[in-house]
């Protein structure tokens, strides 16, 4: 398949690039276009087989829903049967912006976009050019990131064109990395008091602000699987690099120190290895190819190079991949909740 490139380098790409692409939604084919979160696959929301392209392009098992996005809340209200005046709060203080909101679904729905529940996960993106392609191809875009499954999110087109190019109909290129860089917060809105099912952008103690109460899904805090993720997506192993990722906690000085003693004996076994550090901790490293994911003191930069560092290690082909762990107080359980599990919980406190 021809996979077609838009590139969007100006205001009139705005309006005639994604006009083409918004016309092949409504044809029922899939465009990968940026948000503010990570790159999204896109397809016509409300019907069936474009659902199904997206499970099939993605190589993603067909019980994991999909996001619907929308531009408007009138369109919140078309596909759902009951929302909340804790969802409608929510809606007002986040959207647009990083927060999908679950649930329950009409008829408009169909159980392949849903991936077979009763329930829709509805988010409105703050990108410019997400909106404009939500309007211009019809109002309901079914979006998961637009990675392979398994592979970490993409947060550039590049990471798109690596891995979906000739398997979907066209990826909107706006020049410019995904602001975010992490997933959006998931909450689920159908429980009496709300849960998030995943963490993101939007804290907890943010959504407290707006509607008082919030839990957190139990499958998300517990290290030992007996609980379940709710989200059918979490339980997967994702964002896995090639390497084997390994994850050290502690005081700065002393994971920096164990690190390096650890990579220098990997690398007398001949094994090829990577280390992510930080611009602060970066001088404290002797072995291995380091690379830094961002500044301690800015938590956001770690947020939004950390799927780009494990990509980059993929493609230095490296056997193994050392790293700090990122427990910041605001992106922590985010940034954490994907590194634990890119690291299939192999995690050593110092
Ligand atoms: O930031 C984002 O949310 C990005 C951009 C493209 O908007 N999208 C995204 O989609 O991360 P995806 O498909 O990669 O992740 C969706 C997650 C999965 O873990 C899925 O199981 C969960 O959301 N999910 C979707 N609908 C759900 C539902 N009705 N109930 C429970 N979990 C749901
Ligand atoms: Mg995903």
């Amino acid at each position: 398949m021809n996979t077609e490139i838009f590139k969007i380098e100006s205001d009139k790409d705005l309006v005639q690039q994604i006009a083409k692409a918004g016309e092949m939604i409504r044809e029922g084919k899939l465009v990968a276009f940026p948000t503010e979160t990570v790159y999204g696959l896109g397809g016509n929301a409300l019907d069936k087989q474009a659902a199904e392209r997206i499970y099939k392009a993605k190589g993603r098992p067909s019980d994991n829903p999909l996001i619907v996005h929308i531009a408007d809340l009138e369109s919140l209200d078309r596909i759902t049967k009951r929302v909340s005046k804790e969802a409608r709060a929510l809606a007002q203080a986040f959207w647009p912006g990083p927060l999908t909101m679950i649930f329950e679904k009409n008829d408009q729905i169909p159980y392949s976009t849903s991936g077979g529940l009763e329930t829709v996960g509805v988010r409105m993106p703050s990108h410019q050019v997400a909106l404009q392609l939500i309007r211009l191809g019809g109002g309901y875009i079914a979006a998961p990131s637009a990675n392979v499954s398994g592979r970490p999110s993409p947060t550039c087109a590049a990471h798109v064109i690596e891995d979906l190019s000739g398997k979907i109909d066209g990826i909107i290129d706006d020049g410019v990395d995904s602001a975010i860089g992490l997933e959006s917060t998931i909450v689920d809105m159908t429980e009496s008091i709300p849960v998030i099912l995943r963490p993101g952008f939007i804290t907890p103690s943010m959504i407290r602000e707006v509607i008082g109460e919030v839990e957190v899904d139990k499958g998300l805090l517990s290290q030992d699987h007996h609980e379940k993720p709710k989200a059918p997506g979490m339980k997967y192993k994702h964002y896995a690099p090639q390497g084997e990722l390994y994850l050290v906690r502690g005081d700065r000085q002393e994971v920096a120190r164990y690190i390096d003693q650890q990579v220098s004996e990997r690398i007398k076994l001949g094994k090829r290895v990577g280390v992510i550090a930080t611009d602060e901790t970066l001088k404290w490293y002797h072995h291995g190819i380091t690379k830094s994911i961002g500044n301690w003191s800015q938590e956001e930069t770690i947020a939004r190079h950390l799927y780009g560092i494990l990509r980059s290690f993929d493609e230095l082909k490296v056997d193994e991949i050392y790293s700090e762990a990122f427990d910041t107080p605001k992106f922590g359980q985010a940034i954490m909740n994907r590194l634990t599990k890119a690291a299939g919980q192999r995690i050593k406190d110092v």
